[in-house]
């Protein structure tokens, strides 16, 4: 895949033969501003050579991205929507068998699509139809039908409604438990991977499953209201990059890649795009890599607000099966 830089975005195949570039632009963009400047930053992020776009339904961003897919056809960015790769996930409001369906339609309809590359569960997580994610209330929170959930999200793939479907924010345990009865295997773990937490016990698990994980945060969401600045003010970073004349975000990036997985990463600003594509070509030493790999580890989105004392997830150690 070739775009204005001249970067060649290198693309996996996924479990489902279907091909995703490395590298995603992140559709959070929260809080979103007025949509056509959503879309003008979409746009951009096509002209910098973005072919991944990562949203969701809980991110308010899909009209926007539906949007910039229809400019980019008609301005000539992009010949055909095949040569975009377009993300989108099932809010756990919609995670009842019958619930999903709808949703994805919902999707489809706001994006203005007639399908989805990949649909993933956003996170391990029931709540009532209607529960307000800003004031979960006792009871809100339900315990997870992974089963009835997941067959609901394969028949969205045999429907043509969505090429692969996957997983985000699953542990080892719960994957293990829902390939149990899986017809179709999950595509992908989207969840939060950078130098600060590096996922060393997902990582080989789904690679042994073939499961690809995708990095989200992995700038460490710096200014975002879940996210701090120990990636890009991380010394060993800072150190690194300057001996090889990078960006810490590049290093950041570039570490990820060579950890075989994918990335989706947001910027608003035209430059921080391009800068953020421009981790091929070159690679990290041994003892860059090692030193790495002394970064102290600690996973920053904890999902404390999924616990509740008399609710199915009585704390954030049981929800990420101890991994924390
Ligand atoms: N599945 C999930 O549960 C989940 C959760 C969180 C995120 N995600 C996905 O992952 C995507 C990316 O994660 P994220 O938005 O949390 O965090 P991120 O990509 O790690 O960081 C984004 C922040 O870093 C800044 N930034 C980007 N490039 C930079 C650069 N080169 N130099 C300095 N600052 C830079 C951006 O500011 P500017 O915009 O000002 O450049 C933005 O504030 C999201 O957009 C979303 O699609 C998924």
């Amino acid at each position: 895949m070739e775009n204005n830089l001249e970067v060649k975005i290198p693309e996996i195949v996924l479990n489902s033969g279907h091909k995703m570039p490395v590298i995603g632009f992140g559709c959070a963009v929260i809080p979103p501003p007025p949509l056509e400047e959503l879309v003008t930053i979409f746009i951009q992020a096509m002209e910098n050579g973005y072919r991944q776009f990562d949203t969701a339904s809980a991110y308010g961003t899909e009209e926007a991205v539906g949007k910039a897919v229809a400019k980019a056809l008609e301005i000539g960015l992009i010949e055909s929507r095949d040569e975009l790769f377009i993300t989108s996930k099932l809010w756990p409001c919609d995670a009842h068998y019958e619930l999903v369906l709808p949703a994805i339609k919902a999707t489809l309809s706001k994006l203005g699509l007639e399908y989805l590359d990949l649909y993933l569960i956003h996170w391990p997580v029931r709540l009532k139809q209607n529960a307000n994610i800003k004031h979960l209330v006792e009871g809100d929170v339900l315990p997870f039908d992974i089963q009835g959930t997941w067959k609901a999200m394969e028949e969205c793939c045999e429907l043509g409604l969505t090429k692969s479907v996957g997983l985000s924010n699953f542990t080892c345990e719960k994957i293990s438990k829902l390939l149990q009865n899986a017809t179709i295997p999950p595509a992908i773990n989207q969840v939060e991977m950078n130098v600060c937490w590096q996922q060393r016990k997902l990582l080989p698990f789904c690679k042994e499953k073939g499961i690809r994980v995708c990095a989200w945060s992995p700038l460490g969401a710096y200014g975002n209201y879940w996210g701090n600045n120990e990636v890009l003010e991380n010394q060993v970073l800072q150190d690194i990059a300057a001996a090889k004349r990078k960006t810490v975000p590049q290093v950041a990036l570039r570490w990820i890649y060579e950890q075989g997985a994918s990335i989706v990463v947001k910027s608003s600003n035209s430059e921080r795009m391009k800068q953020n594509m421009q981790i091929f070509g070159w690679e990290l030493a041994e003892e860059e890599k090692q030193k790495i790999f002394q970064i102290p580890q600690r996973r920053t989105f904890r999902a404390d607000r999924y616990v509740q004392p008399n609710g199915p997830i009585k704390s954030a150690e049981e929800f990420w099966d101890g991994d924390l």
